[in-house]
């Protein structure tokens, strides 16, 4: 499995891992129809193409020449100094073997002004908030909107400081 930087003839393949690792992850807590209106919305391939062209972000695909298994998108603010890890993926099969980590510390090498990496996480999403203190994040607040303005989702805010 190796890490490398997404392209276009991506997108398709990561909108399936999206949608089939949401539903996984997500289901029995929005329900699955609330799933399926965010994915179509968020992770549409033309949402997602907009992230593959954004200043000063990240699109990174875990690769194994076979499939992808797991994704990560992270964009920084104006100064470079705050990075939002916005996505963090890794197919239910392959989860448990590395990969997110892999991912993880691929955005934050290629931050290397960043002084904190932060993210929003679900808050009954006890796996992933599991995976995230283990990597060294830790809890400093809360949003309604995770996500974005007028989503409506509440979630939890945690940070790493990267110095
Ligand atoms: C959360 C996620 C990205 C982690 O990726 P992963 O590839 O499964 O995790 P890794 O195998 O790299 O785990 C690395 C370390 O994290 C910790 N960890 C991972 N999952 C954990 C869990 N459920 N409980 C406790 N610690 C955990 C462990 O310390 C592990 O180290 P180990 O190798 O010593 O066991 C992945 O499981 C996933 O995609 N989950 C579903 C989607 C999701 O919730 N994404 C985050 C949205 S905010």
């Amino acid at each position: 499995m190796f890490v490398r930087t997404a392209g276009e003839r991506d997108l398709e393949a990561i909108r399936a891992l999206l949608v089939e690792t949401w539903h996984a992850t997500y289901d029995g807590i929005y329900g699955a129809e609330k799933v399926t209106e965010i994915t179509d919305d968020w992770h549409s391939i033309a949402a997602l193409r907009r992230r593959l062209t954004r200043p000063n972000s990240e699109f990174l695909a875990a690769d194994d020449g076979k499939r992808i298994a797991g994704m990560a998108y992270a964009e920084a603010d104006e100064t470079g100094g705050t990075v939002t890890l916005r996505q963090l993926y890794v197919l239910p099969a392959f989860q448990g073997r590395g990969i997110g980590s892999m991912l993880l510390d691929e955005v934050i090498e290629s931050f290397s002004e960043a002084k904190l990496l932060r993210l929003e996480v679900e808050e009954a999403n006890e796996k992933a908030i599991a995976f995230y203190v283990a990597q060294g994040f830790a809890r400093t607040g809360r949003t309604a909107d995770c996500g974005g303005e007028g989503s409506d989702i509440p979630a939890l805010v945690y940070e790493m400081p990267l110095v």
